[in-house]
């Protein structure tokens, strides 16, 4: 099925998304880590990561579009534009999920600017600037911290070198884990190459789909604070040690995850505070646990109140330190503003949902997402689809053929008349 573009700004005929090759492409990246329960599974620079970057690479390739990779394997796919001066127009997103995660986070934003290249390309459309589709290395920051780190170092946050030496659970390097999926690039691709940034993404909340609405026109993106948590005790035989002296790490670790739960219901309505990493160690039935290491994730649109909670977080590992005997450190593995996207940009989106007669609401981003960085180097915005129940980052998130057409039809149209303009 084809989705007219319903106008075209540009005033050339209008180049139309393919509705069945968008969801044929979807249906065929999601065979690269899918779990039996109709999941995802694919975590940064596994071999996953790497099968389903090869299938886009591919087929970019098809389309004549020139690849580039970087050192953190953030992976560039490049239409030429008729003015070589004229900087590029970046369109992106992520391919790895969470653990146990869903199909669509991030992967649909990858698959709709690959058919954004596929309809400028058979209907042989000539834009002025080259329209450059990235796929971003670990949004999600669940194998390596921090989350979005590709798209971080892209935007000068970090150095390769800070980055590639981090390590997932099992101790493994993310420079090693790229270079064995055949990564880890060489290429200098840099913002001031791009004129501004679209990402399209799911809503992965239920805004959009109570509302009986086709796009979501973001305009901010909450802020967000990571800490990695150790929390030290004493191991030692569960049979044999008093209870009365125990210093039992995961029991000082429960105490402080229903004080995360509490600073979040602190901030009614707008507070979001999880404890959602747990490891312990030595992790034996008959063994004390000693060690606990978790993550807290505050989030909230207001610098003031995720300061507020940070606050509490500090106080709340202070007694929990006193209370359970143990050894509490903290480190802020994360602090990533409220990010106001572009006006101009904002507008765009909504004047391209108008033109393809679709339904559209300005909104907030309660999650991450890569155009955060991208924002402090060009000018950015998002599009929203919606999803299913606003279920996200589990195995069930799951989306429309047509709310995806919908969604591509718009980042065309936007992508185009910001080309025009
Ligand atoms: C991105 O996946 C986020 O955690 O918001
Ligand atoms: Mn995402
Ligand atoms: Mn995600």
């Amino acid at each position: 099925m084809r989705f007219p573009l319903c106008s075209q700004v540009v005033g050339m005929t209008t180049p139309q998304i393919d509705s069945a090759r968008l969801w044929k492409s979807l249906t065929e990246i999601s065979v690269f880590g899918a779990t039996p329960a109709g999941g995802l599974h694919r975590l940064a620079a596994s071999k996953e990561d790497g099968q389903a970057r090869d299938y886009v690479v591919a087929a970019a390739r098809e389309l004549g579009c020139a690849v580039r990779i970087d050192a953190l394997g953030n992976t560039f796919m490049r239409r030429a534009g008729s003015d070589a001066n004229a900087k590029a127009i970046l369109v992106g997103s992520h391919l790895d999920s969470q653990p146990l995660g869903g199909k669509y986070d991030g992967i649909y934003g990858v698959m709709a600017g690959l058919e954004l290249l596929r309809v400028l390309h058979e209907s042989r459309t000539e834009t002025k600037h080259a329209i450059e589709v990235a796929v971003w290395t670990n949004e999600e920051g669940a194998r390596f911290a921090p989350a979005m780190m590709g798209a971080a170092y892209f935007a000068g946050k970090f150095t390769a070198d800070e980055l590639l030496v981090r390590k997932d659970v099992d101790g493994v390097q993310l420079g090693n884990s790229l270079t064995e999926i055949g990564y880890a690039g060489i290429d200098i691709v840099s913002p001031v190459e791009h004129k501004a940034y679209f990402e399209i993404h799911i809503e992965q909340g239920p805004i959009l789909q109570d509302e009986n609405l086709q796009i979501g026109v973001v305009t901010l993106v909450q802020g967000m604070r990571w800490f990695r948590i150790g929390i030290s005790g004493q191991s030692g035989h569960t049979g044999t040690y008093p209870m009365e002296t125990r210093r039992d790490a995961l029991v000082a670790a429960s105490h402080l995850i229903k004080a995360v739960q509490q600073i979040g219901l602190d901030q009614p309505l707008t507070g979001r505070a999880t404890v959602g990493h747990l490891v312990v160690t030595p992790n034996s039935p008959n063994v004390i646990p000693g060690h606990v290491e978790l993550m807290v994730e505050f989030r909230n649109p207001e610098v003031a109140v995720l300061d507020v909670m940070t606050a509490s977080l500090n106080q709340a590992l202070k007694e929990t330190a006193d209370k359970y005997g143990v050894e509490v450190v903290s480190k802020q593995e994360l602090d990533s503003a409220t990010i106001d996207f572009t006006s101009e940009l904002i507008d765009l989106v909504e004047q391209a949902a108008s033109a393809c007669g679709k339904t559209s609401k300005r909104m907030i981003s309660g999650a991450g997402h890569d155009a955060c960085q991208l924002s402090a180097v060009m000018p950015t915005t998002m599009i929203f689809i919606p999803c299913d129940k606003g279920i996200s980052h589990a195995e069930n998130e799951a989306i429309t053929q047509d709310w995806a057409a919908d969604g591509a039809a718009v980042l065309v149209e936007t992508v185009l008349a910001f080309d025009s303009k």
